[in-house]
């Protein structure tokens, strides 16, 4: 008999068609709003799932609602032979996407690469185009090369979009010339909102620059801006265009509207844990499981069970609400 397979759903009715798989929480620059300027230490080799673990949870879990994938980290290019886990996700028949978060750093060496093995989607970060505020933001140099990864990863066949998390007393004023470069390269480019999941423990909501605010800036210099129809509804960002000019721009604001109620995503650590939120304090461990050689059966009830513990939102804005212990770069962005 063929077993059967319930939908991840949660206690609100939230269907989860997303999973979000972090493969290391290594990474070779250090922006402010996630990482701290020195790290303790980054998980060692031994405690990261091996892909052939990723690979069976995702054979599990697209038995059940899971369709899209994301690869995140840290930088997931800092995980050697990325590719290889690549196609053994492509290799499951229900993955309709397979995404990846970089900084753009590494990514002109592997661009073609990981297009080849099945990526479809690639988000570059790209906060600044200057060296200065680039060092500022990231404790680092290399503007530049990421730009280079952004021209590389054009070239390919995969979908390509910018991400921007503007700080106010860091970055505020790149907000026009990143979209100048977007529109210039035919790129769409999403501002994030800066959310309270820096290691340091400096956010405060001073530092968060809101979308409503930058679309006032914008439209300053780029004239008036248009909302776009939303296409998916479980994709967060508000897209706009602009009068007179092609292109599109958009804004996931999850400090100032959150969106929690279209949450489709579901989380796996580099160390083999289901989260089901950024915001969550618990996590259900999948590793043992694969470890054990469990069934999908077992996995999907162990994915089901973190999925209904769900919370209705991430409560950032409650009067009670406390930053979670683990960092950005520890969870998965
Ligand atoms: N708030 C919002 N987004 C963040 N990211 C990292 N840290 C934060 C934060 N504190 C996002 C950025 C980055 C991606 C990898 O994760 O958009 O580009
Ligand atoms: Fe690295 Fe990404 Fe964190 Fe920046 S946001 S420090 S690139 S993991």
């Amino acid at each position: 008999m063929n077993p059967t397979f319930s939908p991840l759903v949660d206690s609100f009715g939230r269907l989860h068609q997303s999973l979000r798989i972090s493969v290391t929480d290594a990474c070779n620059i250090r922006c402010r709003y996630c990482m701290p300027e020195q790290v303790a230490g980054f998980l060692p080799q031994h405690r990261l799932m091996s892909f052939e673990h990723v690979a069976r949870v995702v054979d599990a879990l697209a038995r059940s609602s899971i369709r899209k994938l994301r690869i995140t980290g840290g930088e997931p290019l800092m995980r050697p032979r990325l590719p290889n886990l690549v196609s053994l996700l492509r290799s499951i028949p229900q993955i309709e996407k397979i995404a990846i978060t970089t900084n753009g750093m590494m990514l002109a060496d592997c661009a073609n690469d990981l297009v080849d093995a099945g990526l479809t989607h690639i988000n570059i970060s790209l906060d600044t185009l200057s060296e200065e505020t680039f060092r500022r933001l990231t404790r680092r140099e290399g503007v530049d090369r990421v730009i280079a990864g952004i021209d590389a990863a054009i070239q390919t066949k995969a979908a390509i979009r910018l991400n921007a998390l503007v700080m106010r007393d860091i970055n505020l004023e790149d907000c026009v010339p990143l979209v100048e470069f977007a529109l210039n390269r035919g790129l769409v480019l999403r501002f994030i909102e800066f959310m309270p999941l820096d290691a340091d423990r400096l956010w405060s909501r001073q530092q968060v620059v809101t979308g409503s605010e930058l679309r006032e800036r914008l439209s300053k210099r780029f004239g008036p801006m248009h909302l776009v129809e939303r296409s998916d509804s479980s994709q967060p960002s508000t897209d706009y265009r602009f009068e007179g000019h092609a292109g599109t721009v958009g804004f996931i604001d999850p400090v100032s509207k959150p969106f929690c109620d279209q949450c489709d995503r579901l989380r796996l650590t580099a160390d083999g844990k289901f989260r089901n939120c950024l915001f969550g304090k618990e996590e259900w461990d999948v590793r043992s499981l694969c470890e054990e050689n469990a069934s999908c059966e077992q996995i999907v009830a162990l994915a089901l069970q973190s999925v209904r513990a769900k919370y209705a939102s991430h409560g950032i804005s409650d009067s009670q609400f406390k930053q979670p212990e683990r960092a950005m770069y520890q969870i998965g962005g």
